[in-house]
């Protein structure tokens, strides 16, 4: 499924230009990656990731820290926890400790806890293993202190990490759960614990589905099916590095029952052995299709019961090689998630949160007649995000596609394409611009779309750097990042291979 072919890197290839998306944060001046303590806390959402102070590559893992009244514009804040020569700070979760179990606040401040994992360093007292760990905020999120009891859960292994906690409440009693993952065994493990402190031993989950890289990042948590509050499923979350349907990093899930011990998958969320011995990957149940979703989890503690998530915009294929300076990477949009019953299943549908006021269409028609010459679409303005919100009927069309972020000479471009032969939509970035900067760039996602009454239904955000496409309401999301050379803005939509397919609504808006 993935494309790999390169070439080397000529001085030529060498971007310059800022990158820098509109919608999606980015650290001013440093790198990042995987989104960390995800909370909604007194009318602020605050993004904690994965970050390293000093460099824009990978190292000095520290969480550094956002906040945004919207989901979609961010302010960056001082660095929260920070590496010291005993540890690394990996990824973890934090939650509001309304009950005080803690005794970190008190019931009528509660503190935000952090559980995040100690990697531990050379020298230090656990050197070699990984621990969860346990900081605390009396003032809101801005600033941190670690628990002088510190590890609170260890397991003397050299991979056990990603600590994502929430409150537990059902037939079994009320308490807070922990999933962390023992990685390289492809597992994740659940604790559970009165007061954040003491943890006990619940349950294993895994391997199961895709199991061929790294376990990390898991999360675990209620969705009403189709709204209904009778009929709540839970949804396993799993991250995968490398292994996933895409090539790389990506995120799989399971939907199943949480008794408040153990994770039970549905029958219908696993899939049997293929010929290989291991399961296809394309019936994994994938939060993404693409190549740059990954390390994603929710927020908690969000008012009226909505799942949100975030994901890091990127994959460790090549992460530490993005042609960006002096940041490096970024955070997807926000994706508000709901449990839906597609062909008689519970399956996720995802919908980007966006700006609250969308810009007035640059483009609004409706019922064009669509064949093999292109119909040229309003450019992508600097300093502004893309919306693309179209339903097509690909009629007797072979091929409906749209070319995006494309050079005004034609030479280069992103491509979105939806074969109705096959039935698959296929985001191709093998000519959307720089692509030598390293080998396992250069690719062409693909995912099955099943359509609507023969309708195709997408929603596109174009951020500079990044094409996100969600298909079919949310059924179906591909993400991938592209690095177009400098003027690369304008857009196209054609039918291919003869016949022609009509354009029943296509709208376009300019966000930031
Ligand atoms: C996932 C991950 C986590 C780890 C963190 C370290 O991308 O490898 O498992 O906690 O990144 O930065």
């Amino acid at each position: 499924m993935t494309d790999t072919t390169s070439r080397p890197a000529s001085p030529a290839e060498t971007a310059t230009q800022d990158f820098r998306p509109v919608l999606h944060y980015t650290a001013e001046k440093t790198w990042l990656n995987d989104p960390n303590g995800l909370v909604w806390y007194q009318g602020l959402y605050h993004l904690f990731y994965q970050s390293n102070p000093f460099a824009n590559v990978w190292g000095n893992m520290s969480w550094g820290h956002a906040t945004s009244a919207d989901l979609v514009h961010w302010t960056e804040q001082p660095v929260a926890i920070a590496c010291d020569e005993e540890e690394d700070i990996f990824s973890g979760s934090i939650v509001v400790d309304h009950g005080n179990t803690s005794g970190f606040g008190t019931v009528e401040h509660p503190a935000l806890v952090a559980i995040y994992t100690s990697a531990f360093k050379k020298g230090s007292a656990y050197e070699g293993t990984q621990a969860q760990s346990l900081a605390f905020s009396t003032d809101g999120g801005m600033t941190w202190s670690k628990y002088q009891g510190n590890p609170v859960l260890a397991r003397g292994s050299a991979h056990f990490r990603d600590p994502k906690v929430f409150r537990f409440e059902g037939a079994a009693g009320s308490y807070w759960v922990m999933v962390a993952v023992e990685a390289q065994h492809q597992q994740v493990v659940l604790y559970r614990s009165a007061n954040l402190k003491d943890w006990e031993y619940l349950s294993t989950f895994g391997p199961s589905n895709a199991a061929g890289g790294e376990w990390e990042c898991p999360d675990l948590f209620p969705l009403p099916l189709d709204g209904n509050p009778d009929s709540v499923k839970w949804v396993l979350v799993v991250n995968i590095n490398p292994g996933a349907v895409a090539g790389g990093s990506g995120g799989q899930y399971f939907v199943g029952e949480f008794d408040g011990v153990r994770f039970t998958p549905d029958p219908d969320s696993l899939v049997p052995a293929g010929a290989g011995g291991a399961p296809d990957l394309e019936n994994c149940l994938w939060l993404d299709w693409g190549r740059d979703y990954y390390a994603a989890v929710s927020f908690s503690n969000v008012p009226g019961n909505r799942r949100i998530m975030i994901g890091w915009m990127n994959n460790w294929d090549y992460a530490n090689s993005l042609p960006t300076s002096p940041w490096r990477s970024g955070m997807s949009l926000a994706r508000e998630v709901q449990l839906a019953t597609v062909d008689g299943l519970p399956r996720l549908v995802q919908r980007p949160v966006l700006p609250v006021n969308a810009g007035k269409p640059t483009l609004d028609v409706e019922n064009v007649e669509l064949g093999d010459s292109p119909i040229q679409l309003p450019d992508a303005e600097p300093g502004s995000a893309q919306l693309i919100e179209a339903e097509i009927v690909p009629g007797t069309a072979g091929t409906v596609a749209f070319r995006l972020l494309a050079a005004s000479d034609g030479s280069t471009g992103t491509v979105l394409s939806f074969d109705a032969g096959t039935s698959l939509l296929t985001l191709d970035r093998q000519s959307s611009g720089y692509s030598s900067f390293h080998t396992k760039f250069a690719s062409a996602e693909s995912a099955p779309v099943k359509l609507d009454d023969g309708v195709l239904t997408l929603r596109i955000v174009v951020d500079r750097c990044s094409v996100e496409v969600f298909a079919q309401g949310g059924r179906v999301v591909l993400t991938d990042l592209v690095f177009p050379v400098a003027g690369s803005v304008g857009a196209q939509l054609r039918a291919a291979d003869g016949g022609t397919a009509l354009v029943r609504k296509l709208t376009i808006a300019a966000l930031s």
